[in-house]
């Protein structure tokens, strides 16, 4: 048997090959990542049942993703700078989706723009962007990439204004000065294997979507504060049918955390919701994703397709998930991780470790397609999972 990259071993080599900021970038949250944590905690809380001799010589693991056919129920969720992780990362990143058979969203904030990961993936990736204060230049985004043939839009409401990551202050992400600049061509000098192959020969690193907007600017530190003045907090879900009147496709609500958002983002026209905390980046001391969960499920009641995020890692982890309800999953970390380990190929390891972990939850849980999973795959009999999911715990509705 060929051997599967685990998470920790693809973040573990993801640390080695890339300067520190851009590792802490990733790896971060926000204020003492606490929720950051509770979102693993909580999934390693929950137990899988076991079930044995079935007749399972014939799984299926494939599912529809809110409208994308998919091999499982696992999509690319949007992490930002992928191109500063690999060469032209967010290409290679799609190109290892598109192999896998898995969706591949673009974030707003990528190294490559919407038009070239297309062109030089051959697919057409979900798109995710922000409501940013500039409503001119997001109506051209829009536009721009609804003409390139943009069918799904994640828009993030979870940033009105960035989570404070003392990390990223730390290891000079943000500095713009002399000195930030200095530490980061140190970190950069001490990995030279990145410096070649990403910071040499992965240029241009352009600003994305975003360059004509950031046009005149150099440093991925301008690019930063470009955005963190664009964030908005006088967003409210009449914007969203200002988004929906020039987005034709579909529209799927990243950050919702409780049931009251979920069905207010369906009644404001959204298709579907992604529970999502930000893997813990914006506002700590804040529910776990997979806690949270069930009672969005509930809420939502079938009007539209519930996605989750955070923390998830491997494929006992996207069968919990759907067990708990979830119609799919978006990883990041993960996949960020692993395009930093080992570009396309690192990308399309793990996404196959992903699928090898699937079966074996599937065929010892009884369940034969993913579509169809649901609690009873989960042992919620245990005292310590009282909390979670636990009979009359009155958390969730699992
Ligand atoms: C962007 O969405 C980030 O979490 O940094």
């Amino acid at each position: 048997m060929t051997s599967l990259p685990t998470y920790e071993e693809q973040r573990a080599a993801a640390r080695r090959r890339l300067p520190h900021m851009l590792f802490e970038y990733i790896d971060s949250g926000a204020f003492d990542e606490r929720t950051m944590d509770l979102n693993r905690a909580d999934l390693d809380r929950l137990r899988l049942k076991q079930r044995v001799m079935r007749d399972m010589s014939d799984l299926d693991l494939s599912v529809d993703i809110a409208g994308t056919p998919s091999s499982i129920p696992v999509a690319l969720g949007p992490v930002g700078f992928a191109g500063m992780y690999a060469r032209r990362g967010e290409v290679q990143a799609a190109r290892a989706a598109a192999a896998e058979g898995v969706p591949f969203c673009l974030s707003a904030v990528s190294v490559c723009d919407y038009e070239e990961v297309r062109r030089d993936s051959g697919v057409t990736p979900w798109f995710q962007l922000y409501i940013i204060r500039d409503r001119a230049y997001m109506g051209d985004l829009i536009d721009r990439v609804v003409g390139a043939g943009a069918e799904t839009l994640v828009l993030t409401v979870d940033m009105p204004l960035p989570g404070i990551r003392h990390r990223d202050t730390r290891s000079g992400l943000y500095d713009t000065g002399l000195g930030g600049f200095s530490r980061q061509a140190w970190q950069g000098i001490c990995r030279p294997a990145w410096l070649w192959d990403v910071f040499v020969r992965g240029r241009p690193h352009g600003f994305g979507n975003f360059a004509a907007a950031i046009a005149g600017k150099k440093g991925l530190g301008d690019y930063w504060r470009w955005i963190r003045e664009n964030f908005d907090c006088s967003t409210d879900w009449d914007d969203l049918s200002w988004v929906r009147s020039r987005w034709p496709g579909r529209i799927l609500i990243k950050g919702v955390l409780c049931p009251e958002d979920g069905v207010a983002a369906l009644d404001a026209g959204a298709d579907g919701i992604i529970v999502s905390n930000h893997g813990g980046r914006q506002l700590d001391s804040v529910r776990s994703t997979i806690d949270v969960l069930p009672g969005v499920v509930a809420a939502v009641a079938g009007r539209g397709p519930v996605l989750v995020d955070g923390g998830l890692r491997s494929g006992l982890d996207i069968l919990k998930a759907l067990a708990a309800g979830a119609n799919g999953c978006l990883l990041g970390r993960a996949w960020a991780f692993a395009l930093a380990a080992g570009g396309e190929s690192g990308v399309v390891a793990m996404l196959q470790a992903l699928k090898a972990e699937l079966r074996v939850a599937m065929t010892l849980t009884g369940c034969t397609a993913l579509r169809d999973a649901d609690r009873s795959l989960l042992d919620t009999g245990s005292p310590p999972l009282s909390n979670l999911y636990g009979s009359g715990a009155g958390r969730g509705s699992l």
